[in-house]
């Protein structure tokens, strides 16, 4: 794995809309492969639907495995039907928030300044945010990937990040879901762009910033993709179901 730069590893799983109160028996799975198989370097986390966090939250004390949300909004409290403040999250037992998700961009109309607002919220309650960027097939194909990327990193990370409150994820959004995924050298390309950015914006401390890559990784091309520079661990959809394959992304950091 990468050791260009002080960030601490995470290996993130994102459930999406998947998932209902049986599924906690791949966790407990997953809590047995963390305590029999050799301990990772990495941290461990997943994010299941706000459904579930509380319980498997509370269940997972002492598993070295976290529970974070995939959202949240980014006022405290009010008339906002449906929706989920970080106090919320905090008091269910969430340690991260994933913001900014693609879909969330996608489906929900979310732009820049609302995901820095949530991500302000987020690091207001003392939780973790997990700010997402990524560009679409059309965007890389005209060459305007690197752009689009540090473009949404400027408008969606508060000036007040610190390494210890915001990790940015890569994930470009032809690979989220599609099998496909970019090329090690895009990988390092793109990381290495966001680092100098980070290290602009914030200084030394941009070194500190985790940078994870998002989109179909998978146990067989987890080691190659987080031995990337500037690569400190995954953001994993599909493959953070399954005890066994998230397990097997957790290998590369053992
Ligand atoms: P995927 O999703 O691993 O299923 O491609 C990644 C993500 O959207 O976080």
């Amino acid at each position: 794995m990468s050791t260009s730069n002080t960030a601490k590893s995470l290996a993130a799983g994102n459930w999406k809309m998947n998932g209902l109160k049986a599924s906690f028996e791949e966790l407990e799975d997953l809590a047995v492969a963390l305590a029999s198989d050799a301990k990772p370097s990495c941290g461990v986390l997943i994010c299941p639907p706000f459904t579930l966090v509380a319980s498997f939250a509370e269940k997972l004390v002492g598993t070295g495995i976290l529970i974070g949300a995939q959202d949240c909004h980014e006022n405290a409290s009010g008339a906002h039907t449906g929706d989920i403040s970080t106090a919320m999250l905090a008091d269910a037992g969430a340690s991260h928030v994933i913001v900014g998700h693609s879909e969330r961009r996608a489906d929900h109309g979310e732009d820049d300044v609302t995901v820095q607002a949530k991500a302000t919220a987020v690091m207001g309650e003392g939780l973790v945010a997990i700010i997402c960027a990524g560009e679409t097939e059309g965007e890389r194909d005209a060459g305007g990937a690197v752009s689009v990327v540090t473009g949404q990193m400027d408008g969606s990370i508060p000036d007040s990040a610190t390494p210890d409150t915001v990790i940015i994820a890569y994930e470009p959004v032809w690979a989220i879901g599609t099998g496909r995924t970019p090329t090690v050298g895009d990988v390092e390309e793109m990381h290495s762009a966001m680092r100098a950015n980070l290290v602009a914006r914030f200084g030394d401390s941009g070194n500190g910033f985790s940078l994870l890559y998002g989109g179909s990784v998978k146990p067989s091309n987890a080691s190659e993709l987080m031995g990337a520079a500037n690569v400190n661990g995954a953001l994993v959809g599909g493959a953070s179901l399954k005890a066994s394959d998230f397990n097997g992304i957790i290998d590369a950091y053992r």
